[in-house]
Parts: C-alpha cells; structure tokens; sequence
C-alpha cells in the first residue's frame, strides 16, 4: 500500500503525535510491507488559497506555482493519507489547513447532493483513496475538544476515514511516563495492523486507544507542577 503521511506538527519528527502515528505505521508494516512518504508540512511552500476559484474552472490549474503541485500529484498516487497533527484551537495547525485548502483543484464548481448533503463533483478520481486522522493533544479531556475536528475531518473525507484522537499526547515524549505510554503506543500498533488487514479497526481497540493514559485531574496536577 502507498501511504501518504502528512504530518501537520511544526514540530516535525519531534513531534508528540508522531509517537502514535509511527507505531501505527509500524503495525501497518507487522501485516505487510507499505511504501510510506512523510511530508513535513511546515517545510513546504504552500501559499494560502486565494478563493479565485480558478483551478475549479480551468481544469484544475491553480494560480500558485509552489510545492502544492508535487503533492497533489503525491496525494493522487497514495492509497491511504495518514494526517497526523496536534490539536491546535479545536483544530488543526494552520500550514495544515493552508494544505487542505490548497486540494480544491482536486474538485469542480459543480456540485451535486449525496445523501442530506452537497458536494462538488471531482476533477479528479480520488475514490481509491482511504483517509486515516491521527491528532494528539495537550489537554486530558476528548470531550469539548476534539469534536470540531472530528466533524471536519468527517464532512470533508465523508467515505473510508478512520479516526484516532488521543488526549494526553505530551506524556509520548516524557521517558518517565513510559509505564503508561508503551502499553498504550503496544495498542496503537496493534491497531495499526487490524487496519492493515481488514480497513478497520476494532471499536474497542479503539475507544481505549483514544482515552487518557492517566486520569485527568492527576495529569492536569503533574502539568501544572511543571509550570512555574
Ligand atoms: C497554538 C496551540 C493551540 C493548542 N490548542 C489545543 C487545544 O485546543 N486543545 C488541546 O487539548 N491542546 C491544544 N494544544 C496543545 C497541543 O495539542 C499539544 O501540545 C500536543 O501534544 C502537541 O503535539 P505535537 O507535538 O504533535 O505538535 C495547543 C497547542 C498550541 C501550540
């Protein structure tokens, strides 16, 4: 399988989230060999969409000529998107969303009703695409915090998405929190094979995964006994 991880931390590999993407992908790999690419979306030039509507008209040419070009391309010849980033606002990290903006070439202006709702007719064939979101955070609570993103991530990947929202994430990165963090980045991986064999993961494996290590008011004390 070719798997596209666009990693939104501008942390790059230092970032926390990526402790569970990479153990995904390592479980990935346990099921069978992958071609995986990381981009590295803070190092890329891409310029903010400028609403013209342009590459919607033309055939899907975009005014700006920047390091969107090769991803498109990339994003095409992918089998599975991996969006791994934190939680930034309730939302994704804005070079993240500049990117997200910038695949409008992949859609025309046209638009017809699937289900309850409108979506633009593609340019392109994205149907062979499967779209998996890995977003981490600081805070210990999932609830009134990850739901804008997961309702953003769902309305625009309506079809074959995954999704793995983890509180807590900064523990990933702290050597002394290993107790809890490699039973957990042990779950992820298994996860990550399931979804490799079957294209799903199990709802239980699941809801573990994206619950907290430690509980909340315990890791809300340890954090705020760091701050000075
Ligand atoms: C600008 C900014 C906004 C943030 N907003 C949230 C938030 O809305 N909810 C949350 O739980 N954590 C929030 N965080 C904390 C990050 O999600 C957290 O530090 C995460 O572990 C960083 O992951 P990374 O190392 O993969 O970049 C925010 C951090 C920054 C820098």
């Amino acid at each position: 399988m070719k798997i596209l991880v666009i990693n939104g931390s501008p942390k790059k590999e230092n970032s926390d989230t990526m402790h569970i993407t990479r153990a995904f992908l390592e479980g990935m790999n346990e099921a069978g060999g992958n071609e995986v690419k990381t981009i590295d979306v803070i190092d890329k030039h891409i310029e903010y969409c400028r609403g013209c509507f342009a590459c919607m008209r033309n055939g899907g040419d975009c005014i700006h000529n920047d390091d969107m070009r090769p991803i498109l391309e990339e994003i095409l010849e992918s089998d599975l998107l991996i969006f791994s980033y934190p939680l930034y606002c309730y939302g994704m990290p804005a070079p993240l969303k500049a990117l997200l903006d910038r695949t409008l070439p992949l859609s025309s202006m046209a638009m017809h009703k699937v289900g309850e709702r409108y979506e633009h007719v593609g340019q392109a064939d994205f149907s062979h695409l499967k779209y998996l979101m890995i977003c981490g955070c600081g805070f210990p609570n999932s609830q009134h915090n990850f739901e804008p993103a997961v309702a953003q991530f769902k309305l625009c990947f309506p079809n074959n998405h995954t999704m793995i929202t983890v509180p807590e994430s900064p523990m990933f990165k702290a050597p002394e929190a290993a107790e809890v963090t490699a039973p957990r980045l042990e779950l992820v991986a298994e996860a990550g094979k399931q979804y490799a064999e079957t294209g799903r993961i199990d709802e239980a494996l699941l809801s573990e995964i994206c619950s907290p290590m430690i509980p909340e008011d315990v890791y809300a004390q340890i954090v705020n006994g760091t701050v000075n």
